[in-house]
């Protein structure tokens, strides 16, 4: 087939016998504004610096939808989170949200594993949640493809209007970050969360799993994240100047617990992706079973510590990891994390469950400056590509 596009008409044709093809229409909101760098010197720059509004859109546009597919998802005792790369982090904090609120314990597999180790264990009472900001990623479509094979119901995560997945999908939610031109990930991360969040409070609304009130708070409380974004990204300033003190450091290492731990890892893969610094994301109660032999003077540890039932557990990782010389960049809303952080990065009072859409800014800006500083371009990082086509 092929198109002909004039100033004000188109027109799709075979390309054998010249005859007009019906298309569907999907209108796309993005304008080419919003695919320039608008005075930032990268796009990933623009794009971190755009998330409050990227989330405020998560948010208005899926009010309708969020509520219809929450009820499709009540229905399943069997869900599976499938995705790559960041978006796989977004799934680990997908299973986090959906054990807390809905009571549901959700498989988590990246895509790749997915589709050649659970052939034969999904049927038609299995949910899959695939989660794929360009929705072109060859794993994660083979995965949809297999979940469909196999009669299973198939609930796609999308930025990209129209993308395969969407097409694959017998549902599907648009995260609304708009276009994302940096390869890092960083708008369609927060929006992924956003929506995964509104899924797990409207799924348990529907499953009366939490009592109305807490819902509710929640539900407030969402609606204030993207003032909290903006809060955050205040502290641009002085982390560049800690990129400073740490752009020769060879190591670092980040934790965090519960819901932190998707944090951890994605703190990790952004410093990886764009500053070439080899870096570990775990569970802080992992640090112990062999990370922790890595850790001498100087070596950076970030950790994930938001005030919650985990707090005193992770300053006991902190001292641990302390102990043996490393360096604390602590980020909590607890100030007295600053008794222990070699350096404090206060965050603002956020839900806990809601904290991996605020924590991860300061992780993002962190692992650009350091790029720049190092002299890599943070929008084009080696080896790497913005969508994975091919296995
Ligand atoms: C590539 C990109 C990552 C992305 C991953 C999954 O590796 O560089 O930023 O997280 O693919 O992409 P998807 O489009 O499926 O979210």
């Amino acid at each position: 087939e092929y198109a002909v596009v004039t100033k004000d008409s188109w027109v799709v044709k075979r390309l054998d016998t010249g005859e007009p093809v019906e298309k569907e229409v999907h209108e796309i909101s993005w304008t080419l504004d919003m695919a320039e760098k608008a005075g930032f010197p990268h796009f990933m720059l623009k794009e971190i610096y755009e998330q409050p509004r990227a989330i405020r859109d998560a948010i208005h546009g899926n009010r309708e939808t969020i509520g219809r597919v929450a009820r499709e998802i009540a229905n399943y005792d069997r869900v599976i989170f499938v995705a790559m790369g960041t978006s796989y982090h977004a799934a680990i904090a997908g299973k986090y949200l959906f054990q807390k609120l809905a009571k549901k314990i959700p498989i988590v597999e990246e895509a790749s594993e997915f589709r050649y180790e659970f052939e034969d264990l999904i049927d038609e009472n299995t949910l899959l949640i695939a989660i794929t900001q360009s929705g072109e990623t060859a794993d994660t479509l083979a995965a949809m493809k297999l979940a469909k094979r196999r009669g299973a119901k198939v609930l796609a995560i999308v930025n990209v209007v129209g993308s395969m997945a969407t097409r694959i999908a017998d549902l599907t939610i648009y995260t609304h970050a708009g276009p994302e031109i940096g390869v890092a990930a960083t708008k369609t991360y927060t929006t992924q969360l956003t929506v995964l969040t509104m899924l797990a409070i409207e799924t348990a609304a529907v499953l009366g799993t939490v009592p109305l009130e807490r819902l509710e708070s929640l539900r407030r409380a969402l609606l204030s994240v993207p003032e909290f974004v903006e809060k955050v990204l205040e502290l641009d300033g002085s982390l560049a100047e800690l990129a400073e003190e740490l752009k020769d450091r060879r190591d670092f290492f980040y934790i965090g617990r519960g819901i932190g731990v998707p944090t951890a890892l994605e703190g990790a893969l952004k410093l990886k992706e764009i500053s070439y610094i080899h870096a570990e994301g775990l569970s802080a109660g992992e640090l112990k079973h062999g990370p922790l032999a890595l850790l001498e003077d100087g070596v950076p540890v970030v950790a994930i510590a938001p005030d919650g039932r985990l707090f005193n557990k992770m300053v006991s990782n902190i001292e641990e990891s302390k102990a043996r010389g490393a360096m604390i960049i602590g980020l909590s809303n607890r100030g007295e994390l600053s008794k222990v952080a070699d350096v404090f990065i206060q965050t603002p009072d956020v839900d806990e469950l809601l904290s991996p859409i605020v924590y991860v800014v300061p992780l993002q800006l962190l692992a650009y400056h350091l790029s720049v500083l190092r002299g890599n371009d943070p929008d084009k990082p080696r080896n790497l590509a913005k969508s994975v086509t091919v296995e």
